[in-house]
């Protein structure tokens, strides 16, 4: 097992680009579990499911799917269209692009209160840190799937300063979004994914609490470098 730094927090506090940069520092490899949700949300969502569908049905949706990193790059993989001669099917489709929608991102949201989703994704997000030393971002690393991870931080903005956060990157990605859209899309994250019943978003007691709101990503780094020294 390698070493694990941890990092939760809300959408918007800036934990991806945080753990990237931590982890491209150390040399670790950086787990972006939020792309894993969004790829498994993708592929409910094509398969025509949504919120009122049963754990039974998921979990039968995603029989002989596998969501895994390559180079960077998120792929989703169905194997049971395999006996198609699509190529893509059998090397993974790269949907990259495709999870960064505020959409893919509400999509996740809904499905990952869902237990079979939450099922599905654990014993992925733990083997990443069997053979590696890895950062891991997103709601529940710190207390649901590396309870016991070497480093925890708790990364936290304004809610304000969190929806400028995610408006920016969006119109960076070229997709259109005003202002009190990314703000509603905030809070409403903020609610589903704090008060779900399964491995909600909260703050464990031995993270290190770090507020990004009036802080540089320089210092935000530098706080979380010292306190890893
Ligand atoms: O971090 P993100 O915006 O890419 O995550 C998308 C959604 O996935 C988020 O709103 C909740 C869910 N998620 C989760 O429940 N647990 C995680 N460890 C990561 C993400």
């Amino acid at each position: 097992m390698g070493k694990v730094i941890a990092i939760d927090g809300p959408s918007g506090a800036g934990k991806s680009t945080v753990s990237r940069l931590i982890a491209e520092k150390l040399g670790f490899q950086f787990l972006d579990t939020g792309a894993l949700y969004r790829a498994v949300a993708l592929h409910l969502r094509r398969k025509g499911l949504d919120a009122d569908n049963t754990d039974e049905e998921i979990r039968d949706a995603l029989k002989g799917v596998s969501v895994f990193f390559k180079d960077g790059r998120v792929f989703l993989k169905d194997n049971s269209r395999l006996k198609t001669q699509n190529s893509e099917l059998f090397s993974g489709e790269d949907v990259s692009e495709e999870i960064r929608t505020t959409e893919a991102g509400h999509y996740a949201s809904v499905f990952s209160a869902k237990k079979a989703v939450r099922d599905f994704l654990l014993q992925i997000q733990r083997d990443a840190a069997i053979e590696n030393d890895i950062v891991a971002e997103g709601r529940d690393m710190t207390t649901v799937v590396f309870p016991n991870a070497w480093k925890k931080f708790y990364l936290d903005a304004s809610e304000e300063g969190r929806a400028k956060r995610r408006y920016q990157q969006l119109k960076d990605k070229g997709i259109d979004i005003a202002m009190e859209a990314a703000l509603k899309d905030v809070r409403e994250r903020d609610i589903r994914d704090s008060s779900r019943d399964i491995a909600p978003l909260k703050r464990a007691d031995d993270a290190i609490y770090i507020d990004t709101t009036d802080l540089s990503l320089d210092e935000v780094l530098e706080r979380v470098l010292q306190s890893l020294k």
